[in-house]
């Protein structure tokens, strides 16, 4: 197999973060005191995990990032716009993530990240007053204002590459309508002030336009539109989303697969979360709540397949509730009832109550996005990544008519066959000797 042209990770990598709320702090943070304690950065595959290569004989197993050309933890440099917080030391403080000894020993630093006015519209988050905020005539001045923050903050930083990962809160559910069929209806919506375009979608496409790869971590619209894929194509810009898989939806995804792989039955799967912090308190809004539902709720029809194995799976009820709970913060609790049958039909209830930290579960899947991201852009890649398909809830196909991939277990055999096949090693199957 041939490897392919891969331009070295050389100089700085800008890390452009729409939404310096809870999760972006907490990466940010992260990644300050790995680099400046050499703490461990868990829950990173980028950092911490191994990839076989070759036979099992062999026993070759670097690591995932001593073996393709990823830019290091040393040259990341942190650009955020936020109409609330003003810099990353304000947004852990107010997102009480972390405890006060971890910020401290990184305050400074924290306090330098200081967030650009964000493109921001009350109607499509309506519990948030943003008071930092730019004003245009039209959207399409907002998206050359975010054009212009990209090229400053290239230059000040002196950025070889940036990549945009968008960690701001999850606006209302709307459809896709003819504003976003191609780029030239979006770019005439944006001049004529369309309302169904969004602020994340005026981001996403300041970001294609520059050039720069954009992942999405809510389950807004945002690049998952036929404009913005046209767009990333015709540019050579990786894209991808959304909406990261934490939490439930990652127990979910990584349960599902077994029960199906022991051909047990189900009857239905009851979610349910309490979540106290300002994400929580987006989501407690009916709007965003469809947002999130409606990506939290594909998953189990693409593992289990209900189609091919209607004795098992075609009835299931599936329902999912956030509540908003203020003590709780970012300590979300999110509990499982599992109606499962086997032999005979008999009937077994699995029950799940997962004391979860949300954005500790998160910060690594945006390090991962951003360091991966920059890789496809430098391996020529451009359009929709489905190989990454492992950090999202709602994966993006590259192609309207392919269902996505939720099992976990096939997410990181695709994104390691990727990198595999990249570096020119054949891929792992599992079935040779
Ligand atoms: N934490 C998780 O496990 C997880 C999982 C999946 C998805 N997400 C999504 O990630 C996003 C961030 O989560 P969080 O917990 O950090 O939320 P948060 O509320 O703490 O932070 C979001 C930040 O975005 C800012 N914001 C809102 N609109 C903006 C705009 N137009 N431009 C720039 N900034 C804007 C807000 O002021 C806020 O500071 C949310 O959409 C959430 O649904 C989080």
């Amino acid at each position: 197999m041939t490897a392919r042209t891969i331009a070295p990770a050389t100089g700085r990598l800008g890390v452009l973060l729409p939404g310096l709320g809870a999760v972006a702090s907490t990466v940010i943070a992260g990644v300050l005191q790995a680099r400046q304690s050499g703490s461990t950065p868990i829950g990173s595959l980028s950092q911490m995990a191994h990839i076989r290569l070759g036979e099992r004989v062999e026993d070759r197993n670097p690591l995932i990032k001593d073996f393709v050309p990823l830019a290091t933890l040393d040259d990341l440099v942190f650009g955020a716009w936020d109409p609330i917080s003003p810099n990353a030391l304000e947004a852990a403080r107010t997102a009480g993530v972390l405890e006060e000894r971890d910020i401290a020993a990184i305050s400074a630093d924290l306090e330098g990240v200081v967030a650009m006015d964000a493109v921001f519209d009350k109607d499509w988050v309506s519990r948030l007053e943003g008071t930092r905020v730019k004003t245009g005539a039209t959207k399409l001045d907002l998206a050359q204002a975010l054009m212009d923050d990209i090229e400053r903050f290239r230059v000040d930083n002196e950025c070889d590459r940036l990549v945009m990962v968008w960690c701001a809160s999850t606006e209302a559910y709307r459809d896709v309508t003819e504003v976003h069929q191609t780029v030239e209806a979006f770019e005439a919506g944006l001049a004529a002030n369309d309302p169904m375009i969004s602020p994340s979608q005026i981001y996403a496409y300041a970001a294609i336009m520059s050039g720069v790869p954009y992942a999405n971590g809510a389950p807004n619209l945002s690049c998952d539109l036929p404009c913005m894929t046209e767009l990333a194509e015709r540019n050579g810009v990786p894209i991808g989303g959304k909406d990261f898989k934490t939490g439930q939806t990652l127990m979910k995804t990584i349960l599902a697969p077994g029960l199906k792989a022991r051909m047990l039955g189900l009857n239905g799967w009851f979610s349910t979360n309490i979540l106290g912090n300002r994400d929580g308190e987006v989501l407690d809004n009916p709007e965003n709540f469809r947002s999130k539902e409606v990506s939290k709720l594909g998953v189990l029809d693409t593992i289990l397949q209900p189609d091919a194995y209607p004795e098992l799976y075609s009835d299931i009820s599936h329902v999912v509730r956030i509540n908003y709970y203020p003590p709780r913060g970012d300590n979300k609790e999110g509990w499982d009832n599992i109606d499962i049958f086997g032999w005979m039909g008999y009937p077994m209830q699995i029950k799940i109550d997962f004391l979860c930290r949300d954005s500790i579960l998160a910060a690594p899947l945006v390090l991962d996005l951003a360091l991966f991201f920059d890789l496809a852009a430098r391996a020529g890649e451009n359009g929709v990544q489905e190989w990454l398909s492992f950090y999202f809830k709602a994966p993006m196909t590259a192609r309207p008519d392919l269902l996505p991939e939720h099992d976990i277990f096939i997410q990181q055999l695709k994104l390691k066959n990727t990198l595999r096949e990249w570096m020119g090693e054949e891929p792992v199957t599992h079935s040779e000797a």
